[in-house]
């Protein structure tokens, strides 16, 4: 017998960090690798949030906190969410988490039980079904291919729903697709939703700042606001302002949510750090220029390697609208074999014969529910994604 309980046979490591391991051990015996396989942005911290977390050890701040979140970040996400978005929250409405995982992870937790139903759609970032399996439920996948720019559609969506959808997630921009819905697409969505009283909203939007072409980001409660009392809006530090390590999200929704949610937290890691959280607030309520400034570099690096990646034969790269990952199919390769011999049979063989004949890392598109693609990250500098560009096309034209 296992020692191991049930529930873990039923999920798996995160695949995205398996391959960034791999990439980092080859690096470790000496290969040459490129690896886009990493889900942050390669940016430091700006400096006046490094301060004010050194400024939070100075002042004291290094004791335990209320469970989820202090009254002044919570104050300043009020106020984001009411100078971004059109929402006003009250600060009772919010809970601050040990990243954006931690708010996805307690609102699963809380409110699913055997059986219930959540509908992801793919390609998905790759914790959501696996949080949903966690808790005992089913991860409901609608695969949104490249015909629909990666996006559900309101036709798809009402196919899904049975009585037993607790959950739609959404994630605008996604990881992987890097596909934004636009406020057109966003209502159309919300339409279906007002006509299925039970089914609740999860909008992951970590990427809301990281859109390009001057594409609007929308969130659901914020475009049909009759939807609130039954969305759960996520956001967090991690992305917009280069603070993976700092561990801050946090979520907006109905106050008995909100609540149970921060039970579930206080029997498991009680407050997200202190010292975090006052960065986190820094981040919030100070200057905004690394937003706008990282926005623009991530936009040059997404055409650079748009552009490069459908010079490659057998790879078409659809144009995101936001994040920082492209979504490219290999559909033009599947059955050749590439120059070392690899029969590239899906896009696992793949991401294994490109990073064992290239050195370059990407996480192939079963990861994250929809095939054949791969994934890359373009959170990098320009010349390791020229370089990278230039090995895939290498590899590419030597597939036959
Ligand atoms: C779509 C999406 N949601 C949530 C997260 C979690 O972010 P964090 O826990 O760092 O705030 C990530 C991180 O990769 C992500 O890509």
């Amino acid at each position: 017998m296992s020692f191991l309980a049930r529930r873990l046979t039923r999920i798996k490591p995160s695949p995205t960090i398996a391959m960034t391991t791999r990439a980092a051990e080859l690096r470790a015996e000496g290969r040459d690798i490129i690896s886009l396989s990493a889900g942050e942005p390669d940016f430091d911290t700006p400096r006046h949030i490094c301060e004010a977390g050194k400024a939070a050890i100075d002042a004291g701040h290094t004791r335990y906190t209320p469970v989820d979140g202090i009254a002044s970040l919570k104050r300043a996400i009020c106020d984001k969410f009411a100078r971004e978005n059109g929402l006003d929250y009250d600060p009772s409405q919010i809970t601050v988490g040990t990243g954006g995982k931690q708010i996805l992870f307690n609102a699963l937790m809380a409110t699913v039980d055997a059986g219930d139903e959540v509908i992801v759609p793919a390609p998905y970032w790759v914790s959501y079904p696996d949080m949903v399996l966690l808790a005992g439920g089913t991860p409901v996948i609608v695969e949104c291919g490249v015909q629909d720019g990666f996006r559900l559609t309101p036709e798809a969506l009402e196919k899904a729903i049975t009585p037993r959808t607790r959950w739609l997630i959404l994630n605008s921009p996604s990881n992987p697709s890097g596909a934004g819905y636009g406020r057109e697409d966003m209502q159309a969505l919300t339409d279906v939703l007002l006509r299925h009283p039970d089914v609740w909203v999860l909008s992951d939007d970590i990427y809301e700042h990281l859109v390009f072409d001057g594409f609007q980001f929308v969130t659901p409660a914020q475009v049909q606001p009759r939807l609130k009392d039954r969305v759960l809006t996520m956001n967090g530090v991690s992305k917009a302002y280069a603070m993976t390590g700092w561990r801050i999200g946090y979520g907006a929704g109905p106050e008995p949510l909100i609540r149970a949610m921060a039970k579930l937290q206080s029997q498991s890691t009680s407050n997200p750090c202190s010292i975090s959280q006052h960065a986190a607030q820094a981040a919030l309520t100070g200057p905004q220029d690394y937003v706008r400034e990282s926005r623009a570099v991530f936009q040059r690096r997404r055409d650079l390697v748009v552009a490069g990646l459908n010079e490659c034969p057998g790879i078409e790269c659809p144009t995101p609208q936001g994040a920082f990952y492209v979504y490219p199919s290999i559909a033009g390769l599947i059955g050749l074999t590439s120059a070392g011999g690899t029969r590239i049979e899906d896009d696992r063989a793949f991401a294994d014969a490109l990073l064992d004949e290239t050195g370059v890392a990407v996480v192939f598109g079963a990861a994250f529910g929809l095939s054949p693609h791969f994934r890359i990250s373009y959170a990098t500098g320009d010349d390791q994604l020229r370089e990278a560009v230039t090995r895939i096309r290498r590899f590419c034209e030597g597939c036959g």
